[in-house]
């Protein structure tokens, strides 16, 4: 076997899509970012002014307009489509931070997307990552780690971030907004953001960018070597 499936969860800006991302092109695995997801439906909502406060039949019914694909751009980089237009910039903006914990909570928008999801990720060769791959999306992953960070090297990191793609925001707004996603995600009823009883936790708060890369790498090799003997 020689394609598994890696499940990568944990706190918002903790490292796991960059480290994901850059795992799965080493691998050349596919890399699916859900939290994408979460934000497009988040994106579609408030462009759509479909109240999401309260689950609701306007916004069971607005789900079944809403196409998701991730396709390449033309640096070869996949991106987050929402109906055929390409979202990936405007899914990363504040706006969307702020309003996406609580449509995530919804049970109807986390059927239509873990269903999705277990499709895309179904053949394995991929590399996941969100808040629910290792407990509720792909509780079969071969390999699930769990990372985790502290607050001020999360709130930093996702300052240049958004500082790089012209976002201005303060340390203490994004701190604000990290830690009332983490709330949120981790005390919602349906699919919680919590370490599966199987994952391996890694703290990005010491760690370089390129550390991170090859520790998960070394832990896939190790993981196929098991596999494979
Ligand atoms: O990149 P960042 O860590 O800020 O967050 P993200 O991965 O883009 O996820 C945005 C939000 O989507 C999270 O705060 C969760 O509310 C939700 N999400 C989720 O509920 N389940 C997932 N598998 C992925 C994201």
């Amino acid at each position: 076997m020689n394609t598994i499936k890696i499940a990568i969860d944990g706190y918002a800006g903790t490292g796991k899509s960059t480290t994901a991302r850059m795992v799965a092109k080493k691998l050349d695995y596919t890399y699916i970012d859900t939290g994408a997801m979460y934000r497009a439906v988040t994106l579609y909502f408030l462009d759509h002014n479909i109240p999401f406060e309260e689950l609701n039949e306007q916004l069971i019914g607005a789900l079944a307009d809403i196409r998701l694909n991730f396709k390449p751009n033309e640096n070869g980089d996949l991106c987050m489509f929402l109906n055929g237009k390409n979202v990936a910039n405007e899914i990363r903006h504040p706006r969307i931070s702020a309003h996406v914990s609580p449509v995530a909570v919804h049970g109807p928008v986390r059927e239509k997307l873990v269903n999705e999801q277990r499709i895309m990720g179904k053949e394995g060769g991929i590399v996941m990552d969100g808040r629910d791959i290792g407990t509720v999306v792909f509780p079969d992953a071969e390999l699930k780690i769990f990372m985790t960070a502290s607050m001020d090297v999360r709130a930093a990191r996702r300052q240049a971030e958004l500082e790089a793609k012209g976002n201005i925001m303060s340390l203490e707004a994004i701190r604000d907004n990290l830690a009332e996603r983490d709330h949120i995600d981790a005390n919602r009823a349906i699919a919680p953001l919590k370490k599966a009883a199987d994952a391996v936790v890694i703290d990005t708060s010491e760690m370089t960018f390129e550390d991170q890369v090859s520790l998960v790498c070394k832990m896939v090799e190790n993981k196929l070597k098991q596999l494979s003997s």
